[in-house]
């Protein structure tokens, strides 16, 4: 009975994904089902990681990883048995996709191809990302660790993402880096990261303030000519465009 509920259960995850490839593939269009389910590869690495998933959740020692390595060597697409993927995912053209063993993915989410959902080392327990429904990840981009990616969120194609990230926010960069959040510009300060500060030559021009007035105070005593203040300069600059558009 158990296991007919699996393949049931199967049978309808497969079904939602391929219902997901036909509304967001913009290729797919106008495409029959059944052309989806035999030319996809997308759809034979989430076909082939849903009979692995209920084999592995039934206790069947090999199998879901031999089928996970088939799989790989067909598609290019590397799903862990163990990970847990909601219905509806689309992987578009998919060669290079990771997702790791503790990886947690939502409803409806998209990947496009050379995605990794990794670990960041060697640590052991939750160590992959957890993504919420709806949310894209674009080409090439990396994220990295048990980090969550709020509902809806949209990560721009090569992107390294070490950090959580809101719901409804468009990272991208490496760092990734929030740029919109609910469709609005991010602002502020925090907004900008590559005019940042430079704490050292701040803390080179405070001292060099104290001794242009020693110098003065010293030239006062003596009746010597003052020494002309040293220039110190930020190695980066301050001013300028912010990128986040803040
Ligand atoms: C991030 C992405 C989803 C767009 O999201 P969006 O919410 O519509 O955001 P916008 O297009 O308005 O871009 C927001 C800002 O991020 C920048 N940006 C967008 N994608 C970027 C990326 N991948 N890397 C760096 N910056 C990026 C834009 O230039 C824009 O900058 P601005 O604020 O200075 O104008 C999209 O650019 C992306 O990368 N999609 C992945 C598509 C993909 O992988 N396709 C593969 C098909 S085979």
């Amino acid at each position: 009975m158990a296991g007919l509920g699996r393949v049931a259960r199967v049978v309808s995850e497969v079904r939602c994904d391929v219902r997901a490839a036909r509304d967001r593939d913009p290729a797919a269009r106008g495409v029959a089902r059944a052309e989806i389910l035999a030319t996809w590869p997308g759809i034979h690495a989430l076909l082939a990681y849903r009979v692995a998933h209920a084999l592995y959740q039934a206790g069947v020692p090999l199998l879901p990883r031999l089928i996970s390595m088939l799989t790989r060597a067909l598609t290019g697409i590397e799903i862990h048995p163990a990970a847990r993927i909601g219905c509806g995912l689309f992987i578009d053209h998919g060669a290079g996709v990771v997702i790791g063993e503790t990886a947690d993915i939502g409803k409806d989410v998209t990947l496009y191809q050379g995605v990794t959902l990794g670990g960041t080392g060697f640590a052991t327990g939750k160590r992959h990302p957890t993504v919420q429904d709806n949310v894209t990840i674009g080409s090439g981009a990396k994220l990295l660790g048990p980090i969550t990616v709020g509902h809806g969120a949209k990560i721009g194609a090569n992107s390294v993402v070490i950090t959580d990230v809101p719901a409804n926010a468009t990272v991208v960069g490496n760092p990734g880096h929030p740029v919109r959040v609910d469709g609005r510009r991010v602002e502020g300060p925090d907004a900008d990261w590559i005019h940042l500060p430079d704490p050292i030559a701040e803390a080179i021009q405070a001292l060099s303030s104290r001794i242009v007035t020693l110098e003065r105070q010293l030239a006062e005593l003596s009746d010597a000519e003052p020494a002309p203040a040293a220039e110190v300069r930020p190695l980066r600059s301050v001013r300028g465009p912010n990128p986040a558009g803040g």
